[in-house]
């Protein structure tokens, strides 16, 4: 039981960057998704609803601080049936509303991590990780949840060197 898995939500179309709205093709942790894949040669899960927030920056604000409010866990597409050949999950999500996005709670709270080491990435405009690892933790009960990476948004595409360092400090202590 020695696979990794990268898992992680992320939306592309209209968000904040430098303080304009626009839209783009590849949400930011995606592409920082992307990159530990090149480092690490896990495999790559992409956590995606059944019904997406919307594609205009104000509505998806408007639904997920909703989802928040609501502690609701939006329904999700095509989830493995079991993640149990993994022993390390790194975990990517954006901080919406100073924690993780509710779908990555109905993907965590879809098995049973128990034993298995959650190693947070998020990436954010200013808030860092947030609440997002007690979060995590309470939906993962039994998990191991080591430490995360906090990547502003904007820089998702200069994420290479702290990547490599982050994933490193996990090989330094043998795995
Ligand atoms: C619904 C929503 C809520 C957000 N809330 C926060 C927040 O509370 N703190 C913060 O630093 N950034 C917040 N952001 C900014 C995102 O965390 C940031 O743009 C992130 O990189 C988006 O990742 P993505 O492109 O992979 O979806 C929010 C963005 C959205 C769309």
């Amino acid at each position: 039981m020695k696979k990794r898995l990268i898992a992680y939500f992320s939306r592309a179309d209209e968000n904040y960057f430098e303080g304009e709205l626009k839209y783009v093709e590849v949400g930011n942790t995606e592409t920082v998704a992307k990159k530990l894949q090149k480092i690490t040669g896990a495999d790559l899960l992409a956590i995606r609803m059944e019904t997406p927030y919307d594609r205009d920056y104000h509505k998806c604000v408007e639904e997920a601080r909703k989802d928040l409010e609501e502690n609701a866990r939006p329904r999700l597409l095509d989830l493995p049936e079991s993640l149990k050949d993994y022993r390390v999950i790194y975990l990517g999500y954006p901080n919406y509303c100073g924690t993780v996005p509710m779908p990555v709670l109905t993907f965590l709270e879809s098995y049973d991590l128990t034993g298995k080491r959650i190693r947070p990435f998020c990436t954010h405009e200013g808030g860092g990780m947030g609440s997002s690892e007690s979060d995590i933790l309470k939906s993962s009960p039994g998990a191991i949840l080591e430490m995360g990476a906090a990547i502003p948004g904007s820089k998702a595409e200069e994420s290479d060197e702290l990547l490599e360092m982050w994933v490193d400090s996990f090989y330094s202590r043998g795995d």
